[in-house]
């Protein structure tokens, strides 16, 4: 998925904090995964639902919030519908934990997919990042 996104996946650091970072994750219960297996055995797609308590406020009113990421079809098993089962059993998860808020960052390519699940754009949603860059210890 980040070398779709044109990202540079090449580093070890990436990995590793990644892999420390779904065992704490999943050993606790604040993040869940849904896969896909192929025939083969080799992951044909997967996606990850992150839970946050956030403050409550008028639009989630108790505070429980969901991050979906890393929605990712192995490009031989694309538009089989794959990608469709990974969301709704993420939203799935949301639902069980009665969520009232679910958001996620789409692709141009994961636009189509999602709108058809029921994201929606949010009316005058902005986004600023501000990305710090250290330099080397
Ligand atoms: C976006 C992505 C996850 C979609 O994965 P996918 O498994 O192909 O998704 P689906 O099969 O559920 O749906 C994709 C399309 O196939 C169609 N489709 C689903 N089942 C189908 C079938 N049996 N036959 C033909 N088409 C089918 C869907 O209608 C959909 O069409 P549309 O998007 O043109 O309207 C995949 O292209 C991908 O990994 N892209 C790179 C990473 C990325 O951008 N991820 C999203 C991050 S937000």
């Amino acid at each position: 998925m980040f070398e779709a996104m044109g990202g540079d996946t090449s580093g070890p650091e990436w990995r590793d904090a990644c892999i420390a970072y779904f065992q704490r994750g999943l050993g606790a219960g604040q993040l869940a995964g849904v896969v896909v297996d192929a025939e083969s055995g080799a992951l044909a797609a997967c996606g990850v639902i992150e839970f946050v308590d956030r403050i409550p406020s008028p639009r989630n009113p108790t505070g429980r919030w969901a991050y979906i990421s890393t929605i990712s079809t192995d490009p031989e098993h694309r538009r089989q519908g794959l990608a469709t089962a990974v969301m709704e059993g993420l939203l799935h998860l949301a639902h069980a934990r009665q969520l009232h808020v679910v958001e996620l960052h789409a692709t141009d390519e994961g636009r189509p997919l999602y709108e058809r699940l029921g994201f929606r754009p949010r009316d005058g949603a902005w986004e600023m990042a501000l990305r710090i860059v250290y330099p080397p210890p």
